[in-house]
């Protein structure tokens, strides 16, 4: 267990740069399972889910090298071993085991995967789609003996059953169809990886186009992670800093942008980096939606600047209850009522406490009020953070915060 110890009430400033994407970065190095060669992904995130996901693909025997912002992973010699559930129950990308490993050996338990814990997270879709694909269950584990091409229509768009069936279709015989996508940047940018891979994937709209194909070894860079850029430029405008956010991924962060706006913030772009003032702030209502709609991992980091400035209205409709955050903003003198899947935040005193992450984008949340409060503020389970955040300690310090990481 690690916590922060955070000195509050200082002035951020100075540049920070965005690293790649977590969500961008976890289907690809999953997708590596698929091919049988050696790949190269350029600005992988050094978070703890990424470390987690390597993990998990050396334990099947892959090789992997990082060598200064590339990693290479060498899986031209995988074998079979049943994934490691304490490793698969700690991040939620380990679903992504289930169509890779399906894809490469043929079968993969279905286990308790991990994952922030705001709500149900059903895999229903996910299955839906593998048997769509040819597979069946036996026992407690999926099998596939030969994938096969399919048509498969989504009732809802969904990140993790969209790269599922992907990646199962990718390599399966024949053509299969896809319909009502997901359609965040990171599923742009894992078609574009398993292409480098000799796969044959289009995507126009919602619907994704696979004709199948054996993989080698492909290439990529991770793209910027819009969540991470949006959460700093929270972080700047609740201590009123002027802190310039570097290779932020301006056009997928577009509802993110207008949401800030809308609260009041002016917000600033020059010479590719971003950032943002607010004298006035206003109440704001923001809705959750799926890509190219305002992203319900961006919510909690809104939350502390509604109390900060005049109060505000979440509705989340990606997932209803994750509201359990608000409990560890209360410490921080946020006040906050729920009601289904709509949290009123009201105008509140931000002042210093201890509290605990209660899931990643909360504990940044909560870290954002620490940092606004005056005095010193303590936040417990910090690797909760770390799972996200690229150097988080480094990151903040050298905008002339007080922060310390502490092991326990
Ligand atoms: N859903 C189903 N059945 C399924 C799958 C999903 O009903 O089989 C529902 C969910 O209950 C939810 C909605 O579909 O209401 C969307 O869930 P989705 O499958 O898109 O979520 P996910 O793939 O499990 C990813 C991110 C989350 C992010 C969501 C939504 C990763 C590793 N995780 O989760 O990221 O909140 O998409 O954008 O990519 C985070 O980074 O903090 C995080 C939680």
């Amino acid at each position: 267990m690690k916590k922060i110890i955070v000195n509050g009430g200082k002035r951020l400033s100075g540049e920070i740069s965005v690293s790649g994407s977590k969500n961008a970065a976890l289907p690809i190095i999953f997708a590596c399972i698929l091919t049988k060669g050696i790949s190269e992904i350029e600005n992988l995130p050094d978070i703890g889910d990424v470390k987690i996901a390597l993990s998990l693909l050396e334990s099947f025997g892959a090789l992997i090298e990082r060598e200064g912002n590339k990693t290479m992973i060498d899986t031209r010699r995988l074998r079979y071993v049943d994934p490691d559930v304490d490793l698969v129950k700690k991040i939620r990308a380990s679903t992504y085991l289930l169509g890779a490993c399906l894809s490469r050996f043929g079968r993969c338990p279905v286990m308790s995967f991990g994952g922030c814990n705001f709500s149900l997270r059903p895999i229903d879709m996910h299955i839906d789609a593998f048997m769509k694909l040819g597979a069946r269950m036996d026992g407690d584990a999926l099998v596939c003996d030969s994938p096969h091409g399919s048509v498969i229509e989504f009732r809802k768009a969904s990140v993790g059953a969209t790269v599922n069936a992907v990646l199962l279709a990718a390599t399966a015989d024949g053509e299969t169809v896809i319909s009502g996508c997901a359609v965040e940047p990171h599923i742009d940018s894992l078609i574009s990886f398993l292409n480098s891979c000799g796969a044959s994937i289009t995507r126009h709209d919602r619907e994704i186009r696979i004709s199948g194909r054996s993989l080698h070894g492909g290439s990529i860079s991770v793209i910027g992670d819009m969540i991470e850029a949006g959460s700093y430029l929270a972080l700047s405008l609740m201590t009123d800093g002027n802190v310039r956010i570097l290779k932020s991924p301006l056009f997928d962060m577009k509802a993110s942008l207008d949401a800030f706006s809308s609260l009041g913030a002016k917000i600033c772009f020059s010479d590719g980096s971003l950032y943002g003032s607010i004298d006035d702030g206003r109440y704001f209502s923001v809705t959750t939606a799926p890509y190219p709609g305002f992203p319900t991992d961006l919510q909690p980091l809104l939350a502390p600047l509604m109390a900060h400035q005049r109060g505000g209205e979440i509705t989340d409709n990606v997932w209803p209850t994750r509201f359990g955050y608000l409990s560890s903003l209360s410490p921080f003198g946020v006040k906050s009522t729920v009601n289904d899947n709509r949290a009123l935040i009201f105008k509140s005193e931000i002042r210093n406490g201890i509290s605990s992450a209660p899931d990643l984008r909360g504990g940044m949340a909560a870290l954002i009020c620490a940092l606004a409060a005056e005095g010193q503020s303590e936040i417990y389970s910090a690797e909760t953070i770390l799972r996200g955040y690229e150097g988080l300690e480094e990151k903040l310090c050298a905008l002339g915060a007080d922060i310390k990481i502490k092991k326990l």
